[in-house]
């Protein structure tokens, strides 16, 4: 199907299914163990309904949202995912182009197949915009310094800790695929001696280590390592991962003052069973905005569609972020897939606020949704 013939989202994932190589796209597409998680997030959406309010005048739907000092074209943002250049020789750089023509901001995974500086520069071309640095403290905090700094340096806005990641989740297909990231590319963000050793643990195979310090640290705590970070950069610190009130409270009484969260489990591909993202939305965005220090909180995990943002907004997310669409987008075509695809969703999001009779943002609220009861039948919220 050609680019201009695709009208959803399903459409790009189609396209992006007959593109890849098998072991690429089950990187992509799977999630851990069995992929419980994965589906749950899927199926979260359907739990709710939307009301439908009328004769509202939406003539002119307003889907613009402030974050980082800057403008964003509706609530939604480029979730930090490693390796795009697996997906298209352009990559990291294109996805950067089309968020910045679409006006959505975008998180760097550490493990981008280009540097972060580079990354910024081909956005840059066509106008401003936010970057956020997916982070990970590893054992050789020199290596997480170097890498906050650079991001710094390079005017990054804030950094997205991840924190759903001690260890890498069991994720069967790399094991049965033999996952390795192909050898014409790497993972620049980290200097070239280190690289090997770091492709080892992204495969997953210890065994052939040679040099365990460039590995996520499993010993890291609330007390230190956030402070430890905060101690280093002045950039805003979001942590991404987060799924209970109980982390919420302690993010925000942390003194390395967090200043949001990312309710996520990163696509399904850590935690097997999971907590569906959407289904833990409303409890994290009920300890975050109670506390005396107000979180912002945007949410990520199976959104396909301009109903499913419509849906994590009115249950009190300030936004939203997408991490395999536009995958799907680069493996099709490039920076225009991935313009495809970020079109295609505010096309959706706009039309379903209109239908539902909104027309700014603060008009989504939990009135806007319905939530099926025991008996299977549908209640407002
Ligand atoms: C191929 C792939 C690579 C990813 N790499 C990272 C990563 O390096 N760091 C991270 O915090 N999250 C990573 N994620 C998780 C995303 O940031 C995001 O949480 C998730 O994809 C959202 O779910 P969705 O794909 O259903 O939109 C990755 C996701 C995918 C699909």
């Amino acid at each position: 199907m050609a680019l201009s013939n695709m009208i959803c989202i399903r459409d790009l994932e189609v396209a992006a299914k007959s593109i890849l190589s098998k072991t690429v796209l089950e990187y992509f597409n799977d999630g851990s163990e069995e992929g419980l998680a994965v589906a749950s997030n899927l199926s979260a959406f359907d739990k709710y309904k939307i009301r439908q309010r009328v004769l509202r005048d939406v003539s002119n739907v307003k889907t613009e949202k402030k974050a980082f000092g800057k403008t964003m074209s509706f609530p939604l943002a480029i979730a930090p995912s490693g390796m795009q250049c697996m997906a298209h020789e352009n990559g990291e750089r294109a996805t950067a182009r089309a968020a910045t023509k679409a006006g959505v901001f975008m998180g760097v995974s550490t493990f981008a197949t280009t540097a972060l500086e580079d990354v910024k520069r081909s956005g840059d071309e066509f106008g401003e915009n936010v970057y956020l640095l997916q982070l990970y403290i590893f054992k050789n905090r020199k290596t997480t310094e170097n890498l906050v700094k650079r991001a710094e340096k390079a005017g990054y806005k804030g950094i997205l800790l991840t924190c759903d990641t001690p260890k890498l989740g069991n994720r069967y297909n790399m094991t049965r695929n033999n996952f390795k990231l192909p050898p014409h590319l790497n993972l620049p963000n980290f200097g070239k001696e280190k690289v090997g050793p770091l492709i080892q643990h992204v495969v997953g195979d210890g065994s052939k280590q040679e040099d365990d310090s460039n590995i996520n640290d499993d010993s890291i705590t609330w007390d230190e390592a956030l402070p430890w970070l905060r101690s280093i950069t002045n950039m805003e610190i979001w942590l991404k991962g987060i799924s209970t009130a109980e982390d919420v409270r302690l993010a925000a009484q942390s003194p390395a003052n967090v200043a949001g969260i990312v309710v996520s489990n990163h696509g399904g591909r850590q935690l097997e069973s999971a907590m569906a993202t959407l289904d833990s939305l409303p409890e994290c965005v009920q300890a975050a905005k109670s506390g005396n220090r107000p979180l912002q909180v945007w949410v990520d995990g199976g959104i396909k569609k301009g109903s499913d943002i419509f849906k994590a907004l009115a249950l009190g997310a300030d936004g939203v972020m997408i991490g395999r669409i536009p995958l799907w987008g680069l493996a099709i075509a490039g920076e225009q897939g991935v313009s495809k695809a970020l079109e295609i969703l505010k096309a959706e999001f706009q039309h379903t606020m209109a239908l539902a009779g909104c027309k700014t943002l603060s008009d989504i609220t939990p009135s806007s949704l319905a939530r099926v009861t025991e008996g299977g039948f549908y209640a407002k919220l």
